[in-house]
This record gives structure tokens, C-alpha cells and sequence, in this order.
């Protein structure tokens, strides 16, 4: 493959999650994490899934990206049957989970070692090119605990984008930031995505966030957790974080939510 076309990147991939459901067992109790949960994601789409505490977002993230095995059911990445881990399904943490020995370069690079059949020089100029589009170009030397908060997951979203996964998983990756930072990276994650073409299934707690950034928003109650509901945003992009019609369908999300929940959960989603 050339760099070009390893710039360019592969198509986005469908995902079919087909009556997945999940129990935590221990010593004295059972957690029914996922209840039931089927959901059909296209090629490209940006879905997010909004939810309170609890409700199982990270339990089906992570069977999504092949690090937990479903009781029942399964998941399907491009019609082939997700049995483990795998560098087409990456996912984004919380928290960077940057090597700190390494500066953003280095970090970036890391991710590069599941990118098989690139040689070393093709691996710095696609390394180089994803911090570029994170807008880290200046930055790329900087040792870890240099960088913010914002750059840090910024550096941790150019290396799970350098292997040119199809579907880029993000749990809550903006949660930890200050609300400045967030809407940046609001603005950013829009671009990208428009470059870039993945399929993405970002989670979150915050219906604002799931307004501004998704095709499709997915609402999942807990106790077990299941979807309840889904929400098209048909609204056009860039979309302003800020705006009115963000606002709107974010008060629906939580009209929607607050219809299912017991008032003192609401609070949390808010
Ligand atoms: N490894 C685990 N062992 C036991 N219980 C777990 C584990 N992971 C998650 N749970 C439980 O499963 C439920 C769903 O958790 P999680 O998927 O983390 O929810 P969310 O991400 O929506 O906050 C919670 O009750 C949580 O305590
Ligand atoms: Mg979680």
C-alpha cells in the first residue's frame, strides 16, 4: 500500500450489534450490565450513546471493541463476527493513557506498531500527518506532562486515528476537560470526522454533547441496561455547540430521559 492511500485510509465499516446481553457476576451479587441491546450502525454514521451512570455505555463500548465477550449475542464489524480486539476497532479513553517515557510523536508512533507492512520513514510521515490534523504540529516533541489536558487527548486521538482504524470508539473522551477545551474539541472532532470518514460511536453522559455531535443518538437506561430510544439530529454541520437548536434537542434527550428515569438520576445527565 502506498502513503497515500495509507493517508487516505480504508472505508468505514458497519456494525451490527445483535441481542447482545452481558451479567457481571460476583461473590454477592449480579450486575445485568446489558439487557437485550441491538443496534444497527452504517458505514460513516457518528452515533452516540447518552445515558446515566451505570447503564452499561462502557460494558457495550468494549464489547463493541472486542475486550469483553457478550453472554448472549453478538457483534458484527463488516459482517464478520467481533471475537477480540482488533486494530480496525480502536478505542479513546477517558483519560489519555499516554506513555509518559514517550513525547506526542513517540506516543503516536506507539500506535503505529498495529499498522503492519509500513517502513520506518512511512510511519513518521503518518505520524507527522495525524498530529498535523489534531493541530499538534507544533507540539510534536513535547514530553507528556508538558501538554494540557485538551492536547493531551488530542495526542491520544491523532494515535488511535494513525493506524486508520474503521470504527473509532470514544468513551466519554472529553469528560475530564474544562468546558472551553471541550467546546474546541467539539469543532475538531466535526472536522475530522468529515475528513476522515469512520464510523464512530462516542459515549457520553452529556446530552448537549450527544446533540452536537451525532447522527443518531442512542438513550440507554440502566438496571438492566438497555436502549430505550433512538434519536435522529438532523442538523446540519459544522454544529454549534452553542447554538439553539443544540439546546432544543438537547432538552428533547432529556425530556426523553427523564421519562424513563426516577427524577434523582436525572440530575446526574444534565
Ligand atoms: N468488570 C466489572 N465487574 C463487575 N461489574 C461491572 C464491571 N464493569 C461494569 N460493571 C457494572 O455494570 C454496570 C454497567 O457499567 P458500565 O458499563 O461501566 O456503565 P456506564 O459506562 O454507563 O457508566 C454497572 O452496574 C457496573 O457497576
Ligand atoms: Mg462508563
Amino acid at each position: 500500500m502506498s502513503l497515500q492511500e495509507e493517508l487516505q485510509g480504508p472505508p468505514p465499516a458497519k456494525l451490527i450489534v445483535d441481542h447482545v446481553s452481558k451479567w457481571f457476576r460476583q461473590k454477592r451479587q449480579t450486575v445485568h450490565a446489558l439487557d437485550d441491546v441491538s443496534l444497527e450502525v452504517e458505514e460513516g454514521e457518528f452515533i452516540v450513546i447518552v445515558g446515566p451512570s451505570g447503564c452499561g455505555k462502557s460494558t457495550l463500548l468494549d464489547i463493541i471493541a472486542g475486550l469483553e465477550r457478550p453472554d448472549k449475542g453478538r457483534v458484527l464489524a463488516d459482517n464478520q463476527p467481533v471475537i477480540g480486539p482488533g486494530r480496525h476497532r480502536l478505542v479513546m479513553f477517558q483519560e489519555s493513557a499516554l506513555f509518559p517515557w514517550l513525547n506526542a510523536f513517540g506516543n503516536v508512533m506507539f500506535g503505529l506498531k498495529l499498522k503492519p507492512g509500513l517502513r520506518n520513514r512511512e510511519r513518521r510521515e503518518v505520524a507527522k500527518f495525524f498530529l498535523h490534523l489534531v493541530g499538534l504540529e507544533k507540539f510534536m516533541e513535547a514530553n507528556v506532562h508538558e501538554l494540557s489536558g485538551g492536547m493531551k487527548q488530542r495526542v491520544a486521538l491523532a494515535r488511535a486515528l494513525a493506524p486508520n482504524p474503521r470504527v473509532l470508539l470514544m468513551d466519554e473522551p472529553f469528560a475530564a476537560l474544562d468546558a472551553m477545551t471541550r467546546e474546541q474539541l467539539y469543532g475538531d472532532i466535526q472536522q475530522i470526522w468529515q475528513k476522515r470518514r469512520k464510523t464512530i460511536i462516542f459515549v457520553t453522559h452529556n446530552v448537549r454533547e450527544a446533540a452536537c455531535l451525532a447522527d443518531r443518538v442512542v438513550i440507554m437506561t440502566p438496571t438492566p441496561g438497555r436502549i430505550r430510544e433512538i434519536f435522529e439530529v438532523n442538523l446540519p454541520r459544522p454544529r454549534d455547540f452553542n447554538s439553539i437548536e443544540i439546546a432544543r434537542h438537547a432538552s428533547k434527550l432529556t425530556a426523553a430521559l427523564k421519562g424513563y428515569l426516577a427524577p434523582e438520576a436525572v440530575v446526574s445527565v444534565e
